[in-house]
């Protein structure tokens, strides 16, 4: 399901050179003997994964259908990111279907909350919230604002479109939710916010827009399978890790994950902070940033191929993608433009790929790697996370650190409370 190319990668030694290093921290990894080991949940879940929880997501689902033509997703960092990903990569960013799934709770912007309060009048809507902590400002301030709205709106009617995915038993949203009487959905104890997708932190919006969780679930139990054996010659996800070592200690600083099809930009984003969070501390880890070409070559390409040279390029690349699009002939062709007729417009995407990739590697001598994904479907995109899960663990561990805490982002949220007057 995922093929990994390392030809581009102007590695300045072999991946195999780490092979005792990755069997240490894949030892640490499935023993459950290293950092973090409290936060390791989601290793095992896709074969142990609450089947019953599972089974409530879509019995909700159908007991709503028919009533909702727009899912509201309260949430930030992990408690929404996955979701996104897979409803952007999954269905489009228009989808043909008409439903509309809004994220908010991930933003303090007064322009944007009230334009989406506006927007809802006209729209028969379903509102989940989420929130591990329970407590986390943006989705807080938030889900009161909403909370209140969908009350306004459909008055009793209220409590069976507000669903709340926290934790099982314990925090203030858990309570506020009893106390109402609003379905809950349980986040396990031992999977932190960004390894969080595969539980009803993703399931349940992604089932409520119409997506197979089943399958997705199916792909991430693949993945597990295919990537349980620290052998580096079969473990795409290990060599993926040691390659981003290799080029750490390189002198690149900046991995850039490039994407082709704009529909991915949230899975870059969602990429972004499960390595940003994971990696970025002790004065170590590689800065994630992303890229969607050809549109940010017509940004950031000059600074690739003849900048600084701080940075390599991973590309996901997909196989296949659901549609298709002919380039139209045209008789009079003013627009010099027939060379391309009859072509399909993926084939030109996959050309201007290959064509970046030579001029970005061979003569900008910025390294790429390139992973190709074989479809995107539920199960490809279940796969692909899991891929990336395997990837960022073992790239920490072979960092000496601990990839399921996120100490940083406490400092701005107490300098926050303190300007805001909380106790
Ligand atoms: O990965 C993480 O743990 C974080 O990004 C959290 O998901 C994010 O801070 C939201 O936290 P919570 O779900 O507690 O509201």
């Amino acid at each position: 399901m995922i093929k990994l190319d390392l030809s581009h990668a102007r590695l300045a030694q072999n991946v195999g050179t780490y092979q005792e290093a990755v069997n240490q921290a894949h030892k640490m990894l499935h023993e459950k003997s290293g950092a973090g080991n409290d936060f390791l949940g989601w290793l095992d879940w896709p074969l142990n994964y609450d089947k019953e929880e599972l089974e409530k997501i879509l019995k909700t689902v159908k007991n709503l259908e028919g009533q909702y033509d727009t899912v509201v997703v309260c949430g930030i960092g992990g408690s929404y990111l996955g979701a996104r990903a897979a409803v952007e990569m999954l269905k489009g960013l228009y989808p043909l279907d008409g439903m509309e799934c809004i994220f908010v709770g991930n933003t303090f912007s007064a322009p944007y909350i009230a334009q989406v309060l506006e927007h809802l009048n006209k729209r028969n809507v379903v509102l989940n919230v989420i929130s591990k902590s329970g407590t986390t400002t943006e989705t807080a301030v938030a889900f009161r604002i909403f909370e209140k709205f969908m009350i306004a709106k459909y008055g009793d009617e209220a409590q069976k479109r507000i669903l709340v995915t926290t934790d099982k038993v314990k925090g203030t949203l858990k309570t506020l939710a009893d106390d109402k009487g609003y379905t809950t959905f349980a986040i396990p104890d031992d999977i932190g916010g960004r390894y969080s997708v595969f539980t009803p932190v993703g399931l349940l919006p992604l089932a409520l827009v119409g997506i197979d969780i089943k399958a997705l679930m199916e792909g991430s139990k693949k993945a597990y399978e295919d990537l349980s054996n620290s052998d580096l010659k079969v473990n795409p996800a290990y060599q993926y890790a040691v390659a981003r070592r290799i080029l750490d200690d390189m002198g690149y600083k900046a991995e850039m994950f490039v994407t082709y099809h704009l529909q991915l930009t949230m899975v870059a984003e969602w990429w972004k902070q499960l390595f940003g969070e994971s990696e970025g501390k002790e004065g170590l880890g590689l800065l994630p940033t992303s890229a969607c070409f050809s549109t940010d070559l017509h940004s950031l390409g000059q600074f690739i191929q003849e900048g600084r040279k701080i940075l390599f390029e991973t590309v996901l690349d997909i196989a296949k993608m659901p549609d298709d699009v002919i380039f139209p002939d045209d008789d009079q062709n003013l627009d010099k433009m027939n060379y391309l007729s009859g072509k399909k417009l993926s084939w030109v995407n996959h050309m201007a790929m290959e064509g970046t990739l030579a001029a970005h590697s061979e003569e900008g001598r910025v390294p790429n790697i390139v992973i190709t994904l074989e479809e995107d479907t539920a199960f490809g995109f279940g796969y692909m996370i899991y891929f990336f899960f395997k990837a960022c663990a073992m790239s920490c561990y072979l960092l000496d650190i601990n990839p399921f805490n996120q100490p940083g982002v406490e400092v701005y949220k107490r300098k926050m409370f303190k300007l805001l007057g909380k106790e």
